[in-house]
């Protein structure tokens, strides 16, 4: 398959990271079905491409959704080579703070629509004996923060359920990636952050992680807390697209490898405690 040749399904494409993979995807030449929850996001990148790109409509959450708009998807352009779980977004709250709504919402978006897509596309790609799956993860899905554990727990079980995946699915030729990203300026910490409701008692934590115990916080003075701009990891996951090689775990993002290193450090050191554990130097 050549390169040029290929085509995208992405979620949660109407802005951001989606948004970015998309346009790139597009400007390399392939072609993209883009899906959002507001369709009119995408109006423009798709007057832009008339020819290669079709915007859907889609939430992740409704499962029934996801199965016939991959059907429509794969019908738009006879296949689909790269699938993107992007859709997601951030919880602020400790573990205490959390309700039951809060935290089922968070795994309804970040793990179980990633798995609904995942399954709808796994008929096509396997009786094409081709196909590659890419799970937006964070560097939150191998460490974890303070106030953001649900968060962190969807993209580690994105990540767990990811790797069983590529292995099982490896025998019909088609690939995995667990994308690990860094910190990019998105509305990720800002407009899209859910918020819990804080209790007094978190207000210590609040402050010295944030310098602020205020939740929801207010971004409005900057866009982000970083300037990465997404479209480096667009560019970066379509080179990794490419490769027939990459790793399972792609890191994206210059902050991304020295917290991958930290959280995996922490790891380590914690069973080091357990005499039996060795590690090799
Ligand atoms: N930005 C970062 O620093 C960073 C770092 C690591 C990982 N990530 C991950 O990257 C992914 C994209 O985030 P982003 O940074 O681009 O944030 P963003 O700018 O807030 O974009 C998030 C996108 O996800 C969509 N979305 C949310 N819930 C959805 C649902 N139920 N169904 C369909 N679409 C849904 C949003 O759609 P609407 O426009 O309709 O709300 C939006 O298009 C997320 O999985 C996030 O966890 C981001």
């Amino acid at each position: 398959m050549t390169y040029a040749g290929r085509v995208w399904m992405i979620t949660g494409a109407g802005r951001g990271l989606g948004h970015a993979f998309a346009r790139a995807a597009l400007e390399a030449g392939d072609r993209v079905v883009a899906t959002a929850r507001r369709p009119d996001a995408l109006g423009e990148l798709a007057a832009a491409h008339p020819e290669r790109a079709v915007v859907l409509p889609l939430d992740v959450t409704d499962r029934s959704a996801v199965f016939s708009t991959i059907e429509r998807a794969n019908a738009a352009f006879g296949r689909l080579d790269v699938v993107v779980n992007n859709a997601g977004y951030g919880l602020l709250g400790a573990i205490e703070e959390l309700t039951e709504a809060e935290a089922r919402a968070q795994l309804e978006t970040n793990v179980f629509g990633a798995l609904w897509v995942t399954q709808a596309v796994l008929p096509h790609m396997r009786a094409r004996r081709s196909g590659h799956i890419v799970q937006v993860s964070s560097v939150g899905g191998v460490g974890s923060m303070p106030t953001f554990g649900l968060y962190n727990a969807s993209k580690w079980a994105l990540e767990g359920f990811s790797e069983a995946l590529a292995a099982e699915v490896a025998p019909f030729g088609v690939r995995v990636t667990i994308a690990e990203l860094g910190g990019f300026a998105t509305d990720w910490a800002w407009r899209s952050m859910r918020f819990a409701t804080s209790l007094p008692a978190y207000d210590g934590l609040r402050e010295s992680l944030f310098g602020s115990a205020r939740v929801p916080w207010d971004m409005s003075h900057q866009a982000s807390d970083t300037s990465a701009d997404p479209a480096e990891a667009a560019s970066a996951l379509v080179a990794h697209v490419r490769r027939d090689d990459g790793p399972l775990r792609l890191l994206i993002g210059d902050d991304a490898p020295e917290h991958v290193r930290m959280a995996l450090e922490r790891r380590r050191d914690d069973y080091r405690r357990d005499g039996r554990f060795r590690w090799p130097v």
